[in-house]
């Protein structure tokens, strides 16, 4: 391993299989943007306090900014088999500037800059991820648009249950993503605080200016106790957990995709570019990258667990077990944001099914519901008009029709009151615009929904 941050006091170095389960460079290496970022608002900070020349700064500033570049370009190229990122950035720093790469350390810890770097790292990640749920939602509101007026079974334990519009349907995925956004967003406020200064975690000595250093970062405040700042990962695990929650979101449209569009349902047809053939089976168009998504959420969800128990029990303040959260959080952006990218391509290449979503409209005898309100209507007691109903039903499966095909007279036999206008009522179009209180399937109210969102989106 290369020159280490901490050998004054060890006579012997690292066994070779401990220093290799030691490094963290393979993962934290993604964060040397925002550790050299880091690097240059400490050493203003070093500055303001006189432990640095203002010619100093500069060649550091220079230093760093030149790091920056040369990592763009070819970051592997340029670390060794360094402990982690910050002790490749001094490193490589040390080796062009001399002395004065030692010098930018002072006043802080890899403790208070680990999880500085992290916040940064994070912050700009749930943008992305916004964005992705933003994405996503426009596809799904644009789909609801296009179907606005499209009739669908709506199922309670999947089986028929109502009819609703397909609009309907997809709008309230858009509702749980919505939620997920708000979710994020609180993240973000919980991310948005800045603990360098904290040091190895009880403060540092230099009167280093907290707040100059936070806002040159980027953040809008700074943590208020080090030995919290050091060691608080609760905005992962925020992160974690609002990750895990719409990746739930996602895997249950997925389900549908994957349900929906198998030729035994037939509701929707995916596009070329999100199916795949089978090696085998020459008819095959699988959905994927449906079930992708939805068996990626597992990683997501564990990934939540991972981090529970790597802080359960952790006693104040930084320990080493938490470089371990890295891998979890680092895997839960990746899969997150590419499923959520994925999912916002996919929905513009569905096309739905018109026939197969009409003949199952005829099955389930879906309207049931109708005729029981109906009888309400004309003063049954609701149960009553429950079990009327029911025996409508069992009389039209054991003669194998349609509600709507039933006789009037026969209808009168079940109940006297029921009319002529029974029929329209039990049409599934009537029976959704019927549904006309706020939230309900009708199509105005579907109208205002989308409406709402766009307007949320200034679309
Ligand atoms: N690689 C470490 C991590 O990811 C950086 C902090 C190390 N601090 C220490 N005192 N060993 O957490």
């Amino acid at each position: 391993m290369s020159a280490k941050l901490w050998g004054g006091r060890f006579q012997s170095g690292l066994d070779p299989d401990a220093a290799k389960f030691s490094i963290s460079l393979d993962f934290d290496k993604v964060l040397y943007p925002y550790d050299i970022k880091l690097n240059i608002a400490h050493s203003r900070a070093l500055q303001k306090v006189g432990v640095l020349s203002a010619e100093e700064y500069a060649l550091l500033h220079e230093g760093l900014t030149q790091l920056r570049i040369d990592m763009d370009a070819d970051l592997d190229g340029l670390l060794e088999n360094d402990e982690d990122i910050h002790s490749a950035i001094e490193r490589i720093l040390t080796e062009r500037l001399g002395d004065l790469g030692k010098k930018m350390h002072a006043g802080k810890s890899r403790n208070d800059q680990i999880i500085t770097d992290v916040r940064m790292l994070l912050k700009d990640e749930i943008v992305e991820i916004r964005g992705a749920i933003r994405d996503l939602i426009r596809s799904l509101v644009t789909s609801a648009e296009s179907h606005i007026e499209w009739l669908f079974p709506g199922l309670t334990h999947f089986q028929p249950g109502q009819p609703v519009l397909l609009s309907h349907h997809l709008m309230a995925y858009v509702d749980q993503l919505m939620r997920d956004d708000l979710r994020f967003e609180a993240v973000y406020q919980e991310t948005d605080v800045c603990p360098l200064g904290s040091g190895a975690m009880a403060g540092n000595t230099y009167g280093l200016d907290r707040d100059m250093v936070a806002a040159e970062l980027g953040f809008s405040r700074i943590t208020t106790n080090s030995m919290d700042g050091v060691s608080d990962r609760d905005f992962m695990l925020s992160f974690c957990s609002a990750a895990a929650i719409c990746s739930t979101h996602l895997s249950r449209l997925a389900e549908e995709m994957v349900l929906w569009s198998s030729p035994l349902v037939g509701f929707v047809k995916i596009g070329d570019a999100f199916t795949t053939g089978s090696s085998i089976m020459p008819q095959k168009k699988n959905p994927d990258i449906a079930e992708l998504i939805r068996g990626k959420t597992g990683r997501v969800t564990g990934n939540l667990v991972n981090l529970l128990q790597l802080i359960k029990a952790l006693p104040l303040t930084y320990n080493r077990d938490l470089q371990e959260d890295k891998p979890a959080l680092f895997d839960t952006i990746d899969t997150v944001k590419t499923s959520l990218r994925c999912f916002a391509k996919m929905i513009p290449t569905l096309t739905f099914q018109r026939d197969a979503i009409d003949r199952a409209l005829q099955t389930g005898y879906i309207t049931a519901t109708e005729l029981a309100d109906y009888l309400v209507r004309k003063g049954v007691p609701f149960r009553e008009a429950h079990e009327i109903t029911g025996k409508i039903v069992l009389h039209a499966e054991t003669h194998g029709v349609q509600l709507t095909e039933i006789g009037l007279n026969e209808l009168q036999n079940f109940h006297s009151d029921i009319s002529e206008d029974i029929y329209k009522v039990l049409s599934v179009a009537d029976s959704i615009e019927a549904k006309n209180g706020v939230g309900g399937t009708a199509t105005i109210q579907v109208q205002s929904q989308i409406k709402r969102v766009q307007e949320i989106f200034g679309w």
